[in-house]
């Protein structure tokens, strides 16, 4: 069994001897974030899937992303250190229940957020992200009716922002959903002045305590560029690494899940990738990201209006 040093060195060997990219989100341990080659927030690593001349992309993240990744660069190896890395959202959307919805509303366009199987994107017209959703409803003519899934708080905060009337699909984040407003409470009294950034995957009785409201990558530019010494960070707490590296000399305070006393303010599925997983997948390449060539077809067209209408 490699450790340490060695394991780091085994990785970059086999990266090398791939030709392989290693992209990874926020969300990712700091050693993992550490050895990648792009960090980044699930817009940017979708252009980085799809804009790299490498033979293997090694995606650190959750299985739609690494999915993603696949559909947009069909001809690449995409592998994922655990495949049992999901997501609440991507569960909360059986393809034939969102297929039924949207057959029950003909005259609706489905603006789907990039979390959720390659089926339901396949079954949507526009796949967004947090940080273009809005860049994107905006180029929507005002009268088009409009079914956003499955994140119903990300679909609120964007419905209440643009005064747009969405018809909302129930999922939610266990993450986001899981931020406890009595414990942001505490933190802002403690924490006099302090600013509050939160991703759009809150509840609204977190979103309504917030300062800065966008996805990872414009929570970590808002904590860099604040001029405040102290950030209160209502989002996947391992972000704090990349904003730590930066301003060293500034504070980061992760908000706590449920009572404070538990883990639940971190993903359990970005957490079951592991160096030494991502060293095994380099090796064996497996487990390996794999669709029907129809599911791929039809997934890659929404996306690719995502990519084209984020800009
Ligand atoms: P972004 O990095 O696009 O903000 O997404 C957050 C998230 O929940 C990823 O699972
Ligand atoms: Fe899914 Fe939430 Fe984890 Fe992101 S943080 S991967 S939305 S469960």
């Amino acid at each position: 069994r490699l450790t340490g040093t060695d394991l780091l060195a085994e990785i970059q060997r086999l990266k090398r001897e791939r030709n392989a990219v290693i992209l990874a989100h926020y969300y990712q341990k700091p050693e993992i974030q550490d050895l990648a080659d792009f960090v980044g927030d699930s817009l940017d690593l979708s252009r980085k899937a799809a804009a790299t001349d490498a033979d293997v992309i090694a995606f650190c993240g959750v299985r739609f992303m690494a999915e993603t990744a696949k559909i947009l660069s069909p001809e690449k190896t995409v592998i994922l250190p655990d495949m049992d890395a999901g997501c609440s959202l991507e569960d909360s959307c059986p393809p034939d229940q969102f297929a039924a919805f949207r057959a029950a509303h003909p005259d609706h366009i489905a603006l789907t957020y990039i979390n959720c199987s390659a089926a339901v994107k396949a079954l949507s017209d526009i796949i967004v992200t947090s940080s273009s959703a809005q860049i994107i409803l905006d180029q929507i003519p005002p009268k088009q009716k409009i079914i956003f899934g499955p994140d119903r708080h990300l679909g609120g905060y964007l419905a209440r922002k643009t005064g747009r009337d969405m018809l909302l699909w129930p999922g939610i984040c266990i993450v986001h959903q899981a931020f406890s407003e009595t414990e942001l409470l505490k933190l802002k009294a403690e924490h006099p002045g302090a600013p509050v950034a939160a991703h759009p995957e809150c509840p609204p009785h977190i979103i309504e305590h917030s300062d800065h409201v966008g996805s990872t990558k414009s929570i970590l530019d808002f904590a860099l560029n604040s001029p405040a010494q102290t950030i209160l960070v209502a989002t996947e707490p391992h972000i704090i690494h990349q904003m730590e590296k930066a301003a060293p000399n500034k504070t980061f305070i992760g908000v706590p899940g449920g009572d404070g006393n538990c883990n639940c303010n971190m993903c359990p599925y970005m957490a079951l990738n592991t160096l030494e997983k991502l060293y095994v997948a380099l090796r064996d390449l497996e487990p390996r990201i794999e669709l029907p060539g129809e599911v791929m077809a039809k997934a890659r067209v929404p996306l690719e209006r995502m990519l084209e209408m984020a800009g």
